[in-house]
């Protein structure tokens, strides 16, 4: 059996939901994959605890269920960082809230996790769509692995078509379904509902946050398509290098005049090749053909079409109801770390 030592920052939603994942599979962890995965340490923003023999995760699941830290069972002036600096661990999860100006704090957690030969596994795209680049070769020079499939459309292995299963092919053409809220306030106005309203119906589903900039002028898709492009393309690409187009300057009868036009309004980001080197990256609203493969997904689902010179046009969804498939990522990349 091998023992894994892990760290995780972060115990929020991913990072509570993930405790639970590897308490509901500790056994299939332990009888299919011969690993013994022990949470020696975890912080949240409150503080941290360590305990060499693992943390209790029920006892740690039931803490966080009732909205405490982990300081009442560790120390308020224990951080992510002393943590790190610390424990000799094999593999840091982190999952803290996303900061698009500086990273942090998981730019510095992740930095150190690399620095001290620790795999590192996030679906926090903020530190991927700063510096990503910068991780990538720290992750090499120490001799372990970055991985970040759930930064991607949360649970839809996204990233891992790309770099796994598409083995050997150029990519042609990347698509994808990246934003929720854009979706579903699309969806609404082809029913004939204005913006603003379509806006408040997304944000009383729970997929839009409550200052929707981020998600109508494009941003939250750009980031997910710079993550993509870089990890799954090779590319260097930075925010800047995405053509934005939001959908606040739409009018319903605007999108109602796409589908009597035989069409569908989705809010598309894409990548499609240029040539050896270039892609044309981009985020907006496109009319696609009804028999485009994006074109059925519902107004609250996610999906990625990949169309490669070897294996055609595959697409894959995803209907994410709450955060587990996203929490359980953590799982899958470190499954896939263990089974190299
Ligand atoms: N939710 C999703 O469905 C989803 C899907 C894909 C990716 N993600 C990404 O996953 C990450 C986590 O999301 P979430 O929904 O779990 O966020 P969340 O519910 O807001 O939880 C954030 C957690 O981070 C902790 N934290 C904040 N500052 C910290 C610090 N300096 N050191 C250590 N811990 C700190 C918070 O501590 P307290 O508990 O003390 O407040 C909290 O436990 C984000 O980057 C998000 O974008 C989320």
């Amino acid at each position: 059996m091998r023992r894994v030592n892990a760290i995780l920052s972060g115990l929020g939603n991913i990072g509570s939901r993930f405790v639970g994942v590897l308490h509901q599979k500790r056994d299939v962890l332990r009888e299919k994959y011969d690993l013994d995965v022990r949470l020696v340490a975890a912080a949240d923003a409150r503080g941290g605890a360590i305990a060499s023999e693992g943390l209790d995760l029920v006892e740690l699941a039931q803490l966080k269920s009732q909205s405490q830290s982990i300081s009442t069972i560790g120390k308020p002036s224990l951080g992510i960082l002393d943590i790190l600096q610390k424990i000799d661990a094999d593999i840091f999860f982190e999952a803290t809230p996303v900061n698009l100006q500086t990273g942090e704090p998981g730019l510095s957690a992740i930095r150190t996790a690399l620095k001290r030969g620790m795999h590192v596994i996030t679906p926090n795209k903020g530190p991927l769509a700063l510096a990503y680049g910068e991780l990538r070769t720290l992750a090499k020079e120490n001799g372990v692995q970055l991985r970040h499939s759930g930064a991607v459309f949360g649970g839809l292995p996204t990233v891992n078509i790309g770099q796994r299963d598409l083995a050997g092919s150029t990519i042609l053409k990347i698509e994808a379904q990246a934003n929720l809220a854009n979706s579903f306030i699309l969806h609404q106005m082809g029913n004939g509902t204005s913006y603003r309203d379509a806006v408040r119906a997304a944000q009383m589903q729970g997929c839009c946050a409550p200052d929707e900039t981020l998600d109508v002028e494009g941003w939250d898709a750009i980031i997910k398509l710079v993550i993509l492009s870089n990890s799954v393309l090779g590319m260097n690409a930075q925010i800047n290098d995405v053509k934005r187009e939001g959908i606040t300057h739409l009018t319903s009868e605007a999108v109602a005049a796409v589908k009597a036009d035989g069409k569908i309004l989705k809010y598309i980001a894409s990548a499609v090749r240029l040539d050896d080197e270039n892609y044309e990256l981009s985020v907006g609203p496109r009319a696609l053909p009804l028999d485009h493969l994006l074109a059925p997904l519902g107004e609250l689902q996610m999906g990625v079409a990949y169309t490669s010179d070897l294996y055609g046009t595959i697409s894959a969804t995803i209907i994410e109801e709450e955060s587990t498939p996203s929490a359980a990522s953590l799982l899958r990349d470190m499954l896939t770390i263990y089974s190299d």
